[in-house]
């Protein structure tokens, strides 16, 4: 099974996620880069204002086809909660070309609408999700990571 995760991370917490899962899987991993920089208290407004009204980001060509994997896992932070506005670029630019998908996000406090509307972009059920808040990022998250992966290995 060719599995693919595909991830944007602006403080690298997703990212940290990311890379345990990819240990999980054994798969490839691509990181969406924003062409924008973010970082800074206005950055950070700007991008929750862009979040709330689906306004996506400007991001770099992908180097991996999404449509070459069986699944791709799609990773995000929660902005204004929903997907933030690079994962919502790469979904819109993307939607067609996905065989299965599954979804995880970290986020301060819930995940909001984030996966309801991940899933309404692309039209399609993700096969699990796992969202990880900033309680269970700072506890031991190991095990909710090995059981989100044995589920989508038992799956697909
Ligand atoms: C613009 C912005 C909006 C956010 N909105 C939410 C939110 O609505 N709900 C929530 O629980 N966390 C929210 N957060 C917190 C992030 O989701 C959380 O810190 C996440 O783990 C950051 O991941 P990253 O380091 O991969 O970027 C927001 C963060 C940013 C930057």
């Amino acid at each position: 099974m060719n599995i693919l995760i595909t991830y944007y991370s602006r403080t690298n917490i997703t990212e940290k996620v990311a890379n345990k899962l990819k240990k999980e899987l054994d798969c490839d991993l691509e990181e969406i880069i924003d062409k924008k920089n973010r970082s800074g208290p206005i950055s950070y407004l700007i991008s929750g204002f862009q979040a709330a009204r689906s306004v996506p980001a400007d991001i770099k060509e992908i180097e991996k086809k999404p449509e070459n994997y069986d699944l791709v896992i799609i990773g995000t932070p929660v902005w204004a909660g929903t997907m933030s506005t690079p994962i919502l670029a790469y979904l819109k630019e993307n939607k067609e070309k996905f065989n299965n998908i599954a979804f995880f996000c970290t986020c301060g406090g819930n995940e909001g609408n984030t996966f309801e509307n991940m899933e309404k972009l692309v039209s399609r059920k993700p096969l699990k999700t796992l969202s990880l808040n900033k309680k269970d990022l700072e506890a031991s998250y190991e095990t909710k990571i090995h059981e989100f992966a044995e589920n989508i290995k038992n799956n697909i």
